[in-house]
């Protein structure tokens, strides 16, 4: 996108704070992490009593939709390979470890009459070999990998799915918890709810435009607070953990300091995470009042009988408040939002078209593998004060972080990102923000949903030509490995070989 050079002009600027810092430490018991999720790892689609899920159903039905026409058949075989996942976390040296749960393996059909024990054996051997090391495991329910049968009845536009969702909680939470304590209900509710039901960049490519992801949106809260009060009634007086939500949160700022580009970058903000996260985490509950004020506007004008985006009843909105133990919070980029930069765009109805804000990154911010990523100067610091504005003292965790590289084993560009990233973070928590860990994205490269295997995320790169998958360590492993052992961020560090072993005590 072209921007007028007297409004660059007039740009806030932001700074790259990194360097100067060097001796500043991460707290005692702050927790590093790796994050991973079944779909992108575990391959063994069909093994031992799986069902089919709606990644398995659009890989399989349309190959054209992925970018090199692969899929998470086998990804990184981690079914087969877990053994060898944990050993990785021992070389890295890692606190804790986010990985999801696929539905469809322990509830082939998504429903709990039938429950597959063979998958729940999977997920006993996994989690009982990362507890073996004091590793602790953080487990998402749900990572976009719905069983296809629940999708063919609606997914997550069918009411419904509160219930199936909060009986597949339960088998979770009955089964695992006495092991695990963190628990996330979902992954990222826009990219859920935007990219699979609004428009097609995510199974199941509904493309209901302007009108699914509000629907999604609805039952997606009702669906975690379901979740939520029954770990809370039922399993954390004895099992004693956490549960939380995860969303993706990107840094927004005003382009101007008008006022008018203040509430642009609040309008994308309400958009892209107020949506999801009002409705828990907010005093008042209930989803932003602007972006539900505007969308019922526009329903209005162009001939719905009501709002495209239906309103919670008091008993809903007073359920779903509170049932946030943290806020997990994925973090990769952002831009500068801007009320003047909108150009119209088909379709209409869509979200976009809803708020009729304009999003500009710089060329000279660093590019990675993935077009939509960049790197913005200070986003985590961004990021985290915006969710503290907005939601006071809450918990957080960034539960991932991560840059994509094209294939080999020096990344340069994920270490300059992980760099910046912690000491963005660091400035957060020298201001008193409540973060309490950090999870790169990802321990190893995987099925970079439409992408495909053409970008990488990993700390390790795993050869998906070799039937073995065998998985080696990045310049970035060796990094990130320092920062977590020596709790700071030394910006000259160089490994001196790239050989891997387990230190003592892990
Ligand atoms: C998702 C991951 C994905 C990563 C990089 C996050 O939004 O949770 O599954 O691989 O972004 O695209």
């Amino acid at each position: 996108m072209k921007i007028p050079v007297l409004l660059l002009c007039s740009a806030v600027t932001l700074t790259w704070g990194v360097a100067v810092k060097q001796s500043r430490k991460f707290p005692d018991g702050f927790i590093f992490g790796t994050s991973t999720a079944s779909y992108q790892i575990e391959g063994a689609w069909n093994e031992d009593g799986k069902g089919e899920n709606i990644w398995d159903y659009l890989t399989h039905t349309n190959p054209a939709a992925i970018e090199d026409q692969s899929s998470g058949d086998v990804a990184c075989d981690s079914y087969h390979k877990y053994e060898r996942d944990v050993e990785m976390m021992r070389e890295l040296g890692i606190d804790s470890y986010r990985f999801s749960i696929a539905w469809s393996r322990i509830l082939p059909n998504g429903l709990a009459n039938n429950v597959n024990e063979a998958g729940v054996a999977y997920y006993n051997k996994l989690i009982d070999e990362i507890v073996k090391y004091n590793i602790e495991p953080m487990v998402t329910l749900y990572h976009w990998d719905l069983p296809q049968r629940l999708q063919d009845m609606g997914g997550w536009l069918n009411p419904l799915i509160a219930d199936w969702f909060a009986d597949y909680a339960r088998v979770v939470f009955d089964r695992f918890g006495d092991r695990v304590k963190y628990f996330i209900t979902f992954n990222e509710g826009a990219q859920i709810c935007y990219e699979g039901y609004d428009w097609v960049t995510k199974a199941p490519r509904l493309n209901m435009s302007g009108i699914g992801e509000y629907i999604c949106a609805k039952n997606l809260a009702l669906a975690h607070a379901k979740a939520y009060h029954i770990y809370n009634d039922d399993y954390k007086p004895t099992q004693g953990g956490v549960c939380g939500y995860t969303i993706a949160v990107s840094s927004f700022v005003p382009l101007t300091d008008s006022d008018e580009d203040a509430y642009a970058a609040e309008l994308v903000n309400q958009l892209q995470w107020g949506l999801y996260t009002d409705p828990i985490f907010s005093k008042d509950g209930g989803f932003p009042k602007e972006l539900f004020d505007l969308v019922a506007k526009k329903s209005a004008a162009q001939g719905f009988p009501r709002s495209r985006l239906t309103d919670f009843t008091e008993e809903e909105k007073a359920y779903i408040r509170g049932t946030g133990d943290f806020f997990g919070v994925n973090h990769y980029s952002g831009s500068f939002a801007s009320a003047s930069l909108y150009t119209p765009q088909p379709p209409v109805p869509s979200p976009k078209d809803d708020i009729e804000i304009g999003q500009f990154a710089p060329d000279d911010w660093p590019q990675a593998a993935s077009f939509w990523l960049k790197q913005m100067p200070d986003s985590i610091y961004i990021v985290l004060k915006n969710i503290q504005k907005r939601y006071g003292d809450v918990p957080i965790y960034i539960t991932e972080n991560g840059w994509s590289t094209h294939e080999g084993i020096e990344d340069e560009g994920r270490v300059a990102y992980y760099r910046a990233a912690l000491e963005s973070a660091l400035d957060a928590l020298d201001e008193g923000i409540n973060l309490k860990g950090y999870y790169a994205w990802s321990l190893m490269d995987n099925f970079e949903w439409m992408a495909g295997y053409t970008e990488r995320f990993g700390l390790y790169e795993v050869d998906f030509e070799d039937p073995e998958r065998t998985r080696t360590p990045r310049k970035s492993a060796f990094i990130y490995k320092q920062i977590m052992k020596t709790r700071t961020i030394d910006h000259d560090y160089e490994p001196e070989s790239y050989v891997m072993t387990i230190d003592e005590g892990h």
